[in-house]
C-alpha cells in the first residue's frame, strides 16, 4: 500500500512530514517533490533501504544515485572536504538544481555510488524536501521517481502511475517548478566536467569558477554510468525535429498519419484536421518546454499514439538541458 499525502508547498504540515521522516528512518521509501522533478527517497546510509530503491524502479545497479542534504553541515557526512574554489559553487547555487560529484565517505551505503569512489550530492530548494531531510536527520538518496527508462515524474500522479504499490508513501506537493533534472558537475577532475546538463547552465558555472568542460567522449561518459542507459522514453517512438532543421513538422505529421496515430509536441501550430492526431502546443521557451515536456510525453503515451513528433528548441542557455533530454528520449539506444 502506498499512502498519498497532500501538502502545502510553502508551509508543509510538520506532523505529516514527521510521518514520512519516520518511514525513511525505518528504511522505507518516500517519493517527494523537489524543484526539478519528484525524487524517490531512502536513507543514504542504509544499504538495504537503497537496494529497495533499485528494485522499485527496476534501475540498473550500475547507475548511481544523488544524495540530498538539507544544509552545508550534512554534506560532510557523505563527502570528503571541499576546496575553497568549489565552496563558491555551494554558496552560489545551493539550495538549487546543481549536483556536485565529490569523493565519498565510507559511511554512505555502497549501492548509492554503484561501486564508484565518488558520491553525487545536492541541496534541493523545495521546502517539502528540505523539511523531510531535516526531520529524517539523515541524508536522503533519491533518483527521479519514475520507473527506470520512463519520463521523469513532475506530479504526484505521475509517481503514482509508475510506482504505486511499490513504495511506502508519496508526498504530493503539486507540479514541480522547473521540470527537468539538476545539472551534474564532477568536481573531482580538473577542470570540472558537466556530466549532465541541467537548469544551472555552463555559463552560470563559468561565471562562478572559471573553466568548466562538458562531457564529450564515451570514455568520459563512463564516469556518469546512468547517461548510457535508455532514458526519459515514452512507449511510443519519438521523432525529434531539431530547431533550425528544414524539415516541416506539419508535413512530417501528415506523412506519419498515413501509418497510424500521431502525437505532436511543439510550438508551431499544425493545421491538420485528423482525429488520429493529438497536438500539444506550447510556448517556444526553455521554461515552458522544461515544465511541460515530461507530462506531455506521458499524456500522449496514455492515449496510446504510435509515434510522437517533437519540435526542438534553441540550445542556448537552459535550452541545452531540454534538448539533452529530448535527444535521449528520441534515441534508440538500449
Ligand atoms: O534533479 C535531480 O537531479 C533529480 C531530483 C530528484 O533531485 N534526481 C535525478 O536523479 O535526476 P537520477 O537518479 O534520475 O539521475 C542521477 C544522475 C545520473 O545520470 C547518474 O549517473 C548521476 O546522476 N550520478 C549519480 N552519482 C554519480 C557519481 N558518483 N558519479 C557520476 N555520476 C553520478
Ligand atoms: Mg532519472
Amino acid at each position: 500500500m502506498t499512502a498519498i499525502i497532500e501538502l502545502d508547498t510553502q508551509h508543509p504540515d510538520p506532523a505529516l512530514i514527521q510521518e514520512a521522516a519516520s518511514i525513511i528512518r525505518a528504511g522505507g521509501l518516500v517519493a517527494f517533490p523537489t524543484e526539478t522533478v519528484y525524487g524517490l527517497g531512502a536513507d543514504a546510509m542504509n544499504e538495504r533501504a537503497i537496494r529497495r530503491i533499485f528494485e522499485a524502479k527496476g534501475r540498473p545497479a550500475d547507475n548511481p544515485l544523488i544524495v540530498h542534504v538539507c544544509d552545508r553541515a550534512m554534506l560532510d557526512l557523505v563527502a570528503t572536504e571541499v576546496s575553497a574554489k568549489y565552496e563558491a559553487l555551494i554558496a552560489a547555487f545551493w539550495p538549487g538544481p546543481l549536483t556536485l560529484v565529490l569523493k565519498r565517505k565510507p559511511q554512505v551505503a555502497k549501492s548509492v555510488s554503484a561501486g564508484l569512489l565518488t558520491v553525487a550530492v545536492r541541496m534541493p530548494r523545495s521546502q517539502i524536501a528540505l523539511e523531510l531531510i531535516r526531520q529524517a536527520r539523515t541524508p536522503i538518496a533519491a533518483p527521479s521517481a519514475n520507473l527506470s527508462g520512463r519520463p521523469s515524474a513532475t506530479t504526484a500522479a505521475h509517481v503514482a502511475r509508475d510506482l504505486e504499490g511499490r513504495i511506502d508513501m508519496i508526498l504530493d506537493g503539486g507540479a514541480t517548478n522547473i521540470g527537468v533534472e539538476s545539472t551534474v558537475l564532477d568536481i573531482t577532475s580538473e577542470p570540472p566536467v558537466i556530466l549532465r546538463p541541467g537548469w544551472v547552465t555552463r555559463e552560470h558555472l563559468i561565471d562562478t569558477i572559471g573553466r568548466v568542460d562538458v562531457v564529450a567522449t564515451a570514455e568520459e561518459l563512463k564516469r556518469s554510468p546512468g547517461t548510457r542507459h535508455r532514458h526519459y522514453s515514452p512507449r511510443a517512438r519519438v521523432v525529434l525535429v531539431e530547431s533550425g532543421s528544414s524539415e516541416s513538422v506539419e508535413q512530417l505529421c501528415k506523412d506519419l498519419l498515413q501509418e497510424g496515430t500521431v502525437g505532436f509536441i511543439g510550438h508551431s501550430r499544425v493545421a491538420i484536421d485528423n482525429p488520429k492526431l493529438t497536438a500539444i502546443v506550447m510556448e517556444n521557451t526553455a521554461d515552458e518546454y522544461a515544465r511541460s515536456i515530461y507530462s506531455a510525453l506521458r499524456e500522449l503515451d496514455e492515449r496510446g499514439v504510435n509515434v510522437i513528433v517533437v519540435e526542438g528548441i534553441s540550445e542556448e542557455g537552459e535550452g541545452a538541458a531540454v534538448m539533452d533530454r529530448l535527444r535521449r528520449a528520441a534515441s534508440e539506444a538500449e
